[in-house]
């Protein structure tokens, strides 16, 4: 997310994605920007269409050598006739929308669902934190180092903060670009406001990526640069990114078994229950998990059969 617009929030989502499938994770990208949805573009899907099947609506599947699965996308551009359609909704419309975008579409099982979000703290913002609080979900903000994006960030860090939406971090957008004729590398613009302002918000920056033309071909070609040359300073200044994410999501699922784990302690499970759960597995592995199970729930004595 961003407060702000054309910083490359739908750059961030799409190579987010990418390089999370890239890790062998099942992703989905949800375009959830009703005014301009651009992911049908960077994943090379313009102009397609999808139908509505007794399974809902079904999302493009993006192929790529790199991938065990296929990033899933979903856009209100492949329910648009043409590809300059004006959308003009009120907002009783997009909330609809969102609720589809998430609730409509067929996602299947998925590890990540990310979603590109238009600029704002508006309708589509508020929704979807509404649809989805209580859920494992963390924001990712996407900002320019220059002075106007860097006010409307810290719009988006408070809005975080005031939803109790945890975010993961700031990736900087356009941050320093190399001279393509004597390879010196310069900032358009300066930084330090910006590295001020997020320490000051206690936000971490996770990413910073350059301005390059190698990153804004690949979105229009329809590969996200990550994949397109994985080896490239573009695909290796999202690398970061993409750890800070799993780094979070791994933290969040870890935190929730501990959790689990002390309930069931609590739980005081009747033995018949326990009983009932082992004889679903195969007899001979029944005496080492029923000494497992007792271990963890720090019964003393295993019970006989
Ligand atoms: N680091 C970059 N280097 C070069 N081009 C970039 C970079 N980041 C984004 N762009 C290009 O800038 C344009 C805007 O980027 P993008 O669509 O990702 O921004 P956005 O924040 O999603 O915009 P909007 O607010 O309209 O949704 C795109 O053409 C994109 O390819
Ligand atoms: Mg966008």
């Amino acid at each position: 997310m961003a407060n702000k617009g054309g910083v490359g929030k739908s750059t961030v989502s799409a190579n987010l994605a990418a390089g999370l499938a890239a890790e062998g994770y099942r992703v989905g990208v949800a375009d959830a920007d009703i005014h301009g949805p651009n992911q049908s573009r960077f994943f090379g899907f313009v102009g397609e269409q999808i139908r509505l099947s007794k399974q809902g609506l079904p999302p493009k599947a993006f192929t790529h050598a790199e991938l065990k699965y296929p990033v899933l996308v979903g856009s209100l551009a492949f329910m648009m006739e043409r590809d300059d359609t004006p959308i003009v909704w009120r907002d009783a419309y997009k909330h609809d929308f969102m609720h589809h975008l998430i609730g409509s579409f067929d996602w299947g099982p998925l590890d990540y669902l990310v979603i590109d979000m238009p600029p704002g703290t508006g309708n589509e913002l508020i929704t979807l934190a509404d649809m989805l609080e209580g859920h494992d979900v963390a924001a990712l903000l996407a900002t320019t180092p220059q002075e106007v994006a860097l006010m409307d960030s810290i719009k988006a860090v408070r809005f975080c903060q005031e939803r109790n939406l945890p975010l993961i971090g700031v990736v900087e957008n356009m941050a320093g670009v190399t001279c393509p004729n004597c390879a010196e590398q310069f900032h358009l613009f300066p930084r330090a406001h910006l590295a001020q302002a997020l320490a000051d918000a206690g936000v971490e920056s996770v990413a910073q990526i350059p301005l390059s033309l190698k990153l804004s071909t690949a979105s229009d070609q329809g590969v996200p640069a990550i994949l397109a040359e994985k080896n490239s300073p573009e695909a290796l200044a999202f690398a970061p990114m993409v750890q800070a994410c799993i780094k979070h999501t791994q933290a969040v699922f870890a935190e929730a078994a501990a959790q689990s784990l002390q309930d069931l302690t609590q739980a005081q499970l009747p033995q018949t229950e326990i009983e009932q759960a082992l004889s679903q597995v195969p007899a001979e592995q029944q005496d080492a998990l029923r000494q497992q199970l007792q271990a963890l729930l720090g019964r003393s004595s295993p019970p006989t059969l």
